[in-house]
């Protein structure tokens, strides 16, 4: 199977890493728009596969999308993150025209393609690919929801002082620092809600955290996160072009689901070969549906800066 991502900085390069890591792709197509660049850091990971043991086959191009031809999925990485004290949204005006001309780039030469956008303000630019490309919505899927939870879950071990791999949790909501819903009622330690392990007050902190979670690392690092970041897409590419139904919360289309419609936003989603073969409807308690529509009202707005 054949993958492109698109901006091969820090994100889309740490993207296809773990994707060729995994092994799981024939060819991975890094594609920039910075002459020689996506080529170096092609050739950069080609060198480490005798290292680390896999066989996909990494090329890099400045622009041309020919080379991108018949991609069963693409990631949309390309835009300018975001500098200490900025917020995702204030990205929309460079990366919105950005995100118009890769998609119909992409779509021209791979008109099967299943695209994930990470781009910011992710939300809406997961609207914009589906006004400017017009595929089916199940083809076209926001990654926000992903990095969130593995931050979620980062912050609970912590609170825990146990390993990651002993929590489950998600986050839902608009991929923002204030619109994100962390679900701390449906969290679990290894199936006990962590309730029973941590007061309210500590579960209150450790969605806070989670929510300033990029916004904590922009300001360590004087530029937007990457590593967490490019993993959530590979395990989201993975669980497409390997056929795998795992649930994530992805930014999606809704169309009344949650009672909301005309909008992108995180919700539990399956992933398999078609794409987001099922949106997952859960029950949700009166504080956690207050907070989605409140975060849904946030993306409205946001969508309504994209002109025409
Ligand atoms: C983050 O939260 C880049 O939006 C991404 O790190």
């Amino acid at each position: 199977m054949k993958v492109t991502v698109v901006g091969a900085g820090a994100v889309g390069a740490s993207c296809a890493e773990y994707i060729a890591i995994k092994n799981f792709a024939s060819e991975v197509v890094l594609v920039d728009i910075k002459e020689g660049y996506a080529e170096g850091k092609a050739m950069d990971l080609m060198q480490t596969a005798s290292l680390n043991g896999f066989d996909t086959k990494i090329v890099g191009s400045t622009n041309d999308y020919a080379k991108t031809a018949n991609s069963d999925v693409a990631v949309i990485t390309s835009g300018i993150p975001r500098k200490p004290g900025m917020t995702r949204e204030e990205l929309i005006g460079i990366n919105a025209g950005i995100v118009k001309t890769v998609s119909s780039s992409l779509i021209a030469h791979s008109p099967n393609v299943i695209i994930i956008v990470v781009s910011n303000p992710m939300d809406t630019m997961t609207y914009l690919v589906h006004k400017t490309t017009g595929l089916p919505k199940e083809r076209i899927i926001g990654m926000g929801g992903a990095l969130d939870s593995a931050r979620f879950k980062y912050r609970l071990a912590e609170a825990l002082e146990c390993p990651s791999s002993d929590v489950s949790g998600m986050v839902i909501g608009g991929h923002s620092d204030k619109g994100m819903v962390p679900l701390t009622r449906l969290a679990v330690r290894n199936g006990v809600p962590v309730g029973k392990f941590l007061s309210e007050e500590r579960l209150t902190q450790v969605a806070e955290d989670t929510k300033v979670g990029g916004a904590t690392l922009t300001k360590l690092l004087g530029t937007s996160a990457w590593y967490a970041p490019g993993a959530a897409v590979s395990a989201l590419v993975q669980s497409i072009v390997c056929d795998q139904k795992k649930m994530f919360p992805c930014s999606t289309l809704l169309s009344g689901e949650y009672g909301l419609k005309d909008l992108c936003i995180g919700v539990p989603v399956i992933l398999g070969k078609k794409g987001i073969e099922k949106i997952v409807e859960i029950d949700l308690d009166e504080a956690e549906k207050n907070k989605l529509t409140e975060s849904a009202e946030g993306v409205s707005k946001t969508n309504g800066l994209l002109e025409g």
